[in-house]
């Protein structure tokens, strides 16, 4: 597995693969690597000829400086999944080798999927993300690139930027990778105590409950989201910073429930935030 801190390295070796027609995916991540990780990066294996990783914790993303501050790293574990999950290269930049002299004044938007979920709730993320993949994509020129739905927003953004921007690349996402529990997995959910892991299930279980009111045949969005609602309600531990049932494909806002449906929770455990969501095809 080759490791490299240099983007024009990367780039280069990326490029000789491609030249030997061989097939790239990429997965591009933060780091404190999980099974949901890993996850992406054996699925592009078995796509792909050569699976790229870049960690980098991108602070252009963060709204928030302490989350930023306290973003876990284990650059050394980080390397044994990846290694284990037959990643063939690791890009590990620097700040300053992404952001020399600093995060630039650009602003990066698709606003038709950024009205709303965490585009509202933590303004500047998503602009912070577009930029770093735009780095990113220059060093990693790959065929396929993938993304968890855990961040379906993220995904949805991502595939239509990088078809506005004509990058060909092919974006994929991968389903949500949960504990045994229905714990959505996280790298933030290492800051989570004992006790506050287990309140953090029923954000995974008021989807759950969710999906079935709709399975049942319930129609009205509100009714559904009031049963949810109930569910986060009744921890004194959580704060909900968003429940919403939206059209899958276009984040749109629902009077009825029909076709293929979104339905996302974002809250607060003590400092932590975390986020999940399922997807419903109403029948
Ligand atoms: P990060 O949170 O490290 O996630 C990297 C990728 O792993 C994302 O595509 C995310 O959706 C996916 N992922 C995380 N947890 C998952 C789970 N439980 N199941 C399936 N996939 C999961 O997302 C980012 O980093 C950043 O915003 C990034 C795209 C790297 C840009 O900085």
């Amino acid at each position: 597995m080759i490791v490299s801190k240099d983007p024009n390295e990367v780039r280069e070796q990326i490029l000789s693969w491609k030249s030997q027609k061989l097939s790239v995916g990429f997965a591009p991540t933060m780091g404190f690597l999980h099974e949901g990780h890993a996850n992406l990066f054996v699925r592009s294996s078995s796509e792909n000829s050569k699976t790229v990783v870049s960690i980098f914790v991108n602070p252009a993303q963060f709204n928030d400086p302490e989350d930023y501050a306290k973003y876990p790293v284990n650059t050394e574990g980080d390397l044994e999944i990846c290694k284990k999950s037959k990643v063939d290269l690791v890009f590990l930049p620097e700040k300053d080798t992404m952001y020399p002299g600093g995060i630039p004044e650009v602003e990066l938007k698709i606003p038709h999927l950024m009205k709303n979920l965490d585009a509202i709730t933590r303004p500047g993320h998503f602009e912070g993300v577009l930029l770093v993949l735009s780095r990113l994509f220059h060093s990693i020129p790959a065929d396929r690139s993938y993304f968890g739905k855990k961040d379906y927003q993220q995904y949805l953004i991502v595939k239509d930027f990088v078809k506005a921007l004509g990058f060909p690349m092919e974006i994929i996402g991968v389903d949500t990778v949960r504990s045994p529990e229905g714990l959505a997995l996280s790298s933030r959910n290492a800051r989570l105590t004992d006790s506050e892991k287990e309140e953090a299930l029923l954000l995974s279980r008021a989807l759950r409950l969710g999906e079935s009111q709709i399975r049942g045949g319930e129609k009205d969005p509100q009714e559904v989201l009031n049963v949810m609602k109930d569910v986060l309600d009744s921890s004194s531990k959580i704060t909900t910073d968003y429940l919403e049932i939206l059209n899958a494909d276009t984040l749109e806002e629902l009077h009825i429930l029909k076709g293929e449906v979104l339905l996302a929770v974002a809250a607060f455990l003590g400092q932590v935030r975390l986020i999940d969501n399922i997807t419903v095809r109403v029948s």
